[in-house]
């Protein structure tokens, strides 16, 4: 390959963002998230294996530890990860402080917020948060704190210069976790220390449909010698097979898997919680980043979990994407981080905060409507969730996420506001983790055993979704969002038997919908449904 020639990426390439060597998802974005998942989570995962590498390297054997705090490598990696520790410690620690920072302010509240006045605690408020936090009573008295987030991101607290992006190729799905591995440099990997907001990134992924120069891209990314040919050979100059439009008069919906829905109509291309995989040989059938047209209109995301807004597969699809509608979160919440201003910070522009019951019209007079998404948040004050409710060209389709549906009554007034629905997807991860498994880091109190197990991240069971079949009678009824592909491994860490309750509320679901005569699937993998046009 010479070096003028024009190249495309190959579609087996992987491009993990990383923030100091962790799989970046959106809390590790989000300075006060990061700086307490740095402290809660980093720092006490990489002890524990500095301290006893094989007993890591046992539970991860066992698929039951798949998703606990254990570090995905053999034991031998000990002196790698006590340098990654170090290097945590010396450039992460203005993060450090600030999660003592937090842990301080918490701790004046509880003790001098007593119903009085907070005015005089300003002046208390450890000082490197001053001027960053307002400090308020709840209704019933209870003192608490609420970031000026925007502000945040502008400070010596976010640290874009912890950014970058490995990328290696794919021969397998299997990948570690990514809340407990980081990611240590391996041969055949790359790491490239950008932040994610640089337009070179755009392109290099660009080049996965559209041939760029090979020289020009290298000299972008600052590609050393010694990296050269390695860099080389994620490159190919054979064309890859790019989809078509659907350019048909109805609605084609593509199921990508998780909860990666791809809607198409002649004037429009939404895409739900992007998470798209790549193609390796021998791996199971599935559509990849070049079954996605050109122009993306709207990236629907439904929540901040990390199964649901990947950066790794939206950095890639940035130029493409026209807009992203994320739902908007609570004001500066340390446990509700500002989506929009994650992924500004991540270099998308046009990033659109949608309500509850509010809607955007879509080109071709169809219709987004954001509804409530309920639960799966083990009883936080998360507001950053909501499903969607497209209606394109006279089909109506319910996109509900993880919603676990506690309460029918909202349906109930869901129904009525938007009528009939045709189509609706639905996650039953029914026995999620507990409310520590995600949020620990950020509770500056331990959370007693028995409360904790009891708020889990749980979507809905059979009762709770056979309820709301009931409720908004769709046509057809697809289980969707269950982490059970295998290339969502390190950012599920599900593996499902046939015994799991997932798979038996969701088995008992399809089968009483086909009593009813509703069309039902749990979906896996990939599935394509087209709606001609009626009317
Ligand atoms: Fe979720
Ligand atoms: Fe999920």
């Amino acid at each position: 390959m010479d070096g003028n020639d024009l190249v495309y990426l190959r579609s087996n390439v992987i491009a993990e963002p990383l923030i100091a060597g962790w799989y970046a998802w959106p809390h590790l974005i989000s300075p006060a998230s990061c700086a307490m998942n740095v402290v809660g989570r980093h720092l006490r995962i990489m002890a524990s294996y500095i301290q006893s590498p094989q007993l890591h390297a046992a539970a991860v054997k066992n698929p039951a530890m798949l998703g606990g705090p254990f570090i995905d490598y053999a034991a031998n990696r000990a002196d790698d990860i006590r340098l990654l520790r170090d290097k945590t410690v010396n450039e992460q620690n203005i993060l450090i402080e600030l999660a003592q920072g937090i842990q301080q302010l918490t701790k004046l509240l509880k003790e001098e917020a007593t119903g009085y006045s907070l005015e005089p605690l300003y002046q208390k408020v450890p000082e490197l948060l001053r001027g960053y936090v307002e400090l308020y009573y709840d209704l019933q008295h209870h003192p608490s704190f609420r970031f000026y987030e925007a502000m945040l991101y502008r400070s010596p607290y976010y640290l874009p210069s912890m950014q970058s992006v490995l990328l290696t190729t794919a021969d397998t799905d299997d990948r570690a976790f990514v809340l407990s591995t980081p990611r240590l440099q391996t041969e055949g990997a790359i790491n490239i220390e950008l932040p994610f907001n640089r337009p070179q990134y755009d392109e290099l992924f660009r080049m996965r449909r559209k041939p760029g120069s090979y020289n020009s891209v290298r000299e972008a990314l600052s590609i050393s010698s010694e990296q050269e040919s390695l860099f080389r050979s994620f490159f190919t100059e054979s064309k890859p097979e790019v989809a078509e439009r659907y350019q048909g008069e109805g609605l084609r919906i593509r199921y990508f898997g998780h909860a990666c829905v791809v809607l198409e109509t002649k004037d429009v291309c939404i895409i739900s919680d992007p998470v798209v995989s790549q193609p390796y040989e021998g791996a199971m059938p599935r559509f990849t980043l070049e079954d996605l047209p050109d122009t993306i209109d709207y990236v629907l995301i439904t929540h901040g979990h990390q199964d649901h807004i990947l950066l790794e597969t939206l950095l890639q699809l940035r130029t493409s994407i026209r807009n992203i509608v994320v739902p908007r979160s609570s004001t500066g919440e340390l446990q509700d981080p500002s989506l929009k201003l994650i992924l500004e910070a991540a270099g998308f522009p046009n990033v659109i905060e949608l309500d509850e019951f509010a809607s955007i019209e879509l080109p071709g007079g169809g219709r987004l409507t954001g509804l409530p998404f309920l639960g799966e948040h083990a009883d936080l004050h998360i507001q950053s969730k909501l499903c969607h409710h497209v209606a394109l060209n006279g089909h109506s389709v319910m996109l509900a996420a993880d919603s676990c549906a506690v309460e029918l009554r909202v349906y109930e007034h869901v129904r009525k506001m938007i009528g009939e629905i045709d189509v609706l997807f639905l996650g039953m991860e029914c026995d999620g983790a507990p409310l520590s498994w995600l949020y620990g880091p950020l509770l500056t109190e331990p959370v007693p055993r028995a409360q904790d197990r009891s708020r889990k991240l749980s979507g809905s069971d059979f009762q709770r979704a056979l309820g709301l079949v009931e409720c908004l009678k769709p046509k057809e009824v697809y289980v969707y969002a269950m982490g059970m592909e295998p290339w969502l491994n390190h950012i599920s860490s599900l593996k499902y038997t046939e015994a799991s309750l997932p798979m038996v509320e969701s088995t008992k679901l399809v089968n009483e919908c086909g009593t009813r005569g509703i069309t039902a699937e749990r979906l896996y993998g990939m599935k394509e449904l087209v709606y001609e046009n009626h009317r």
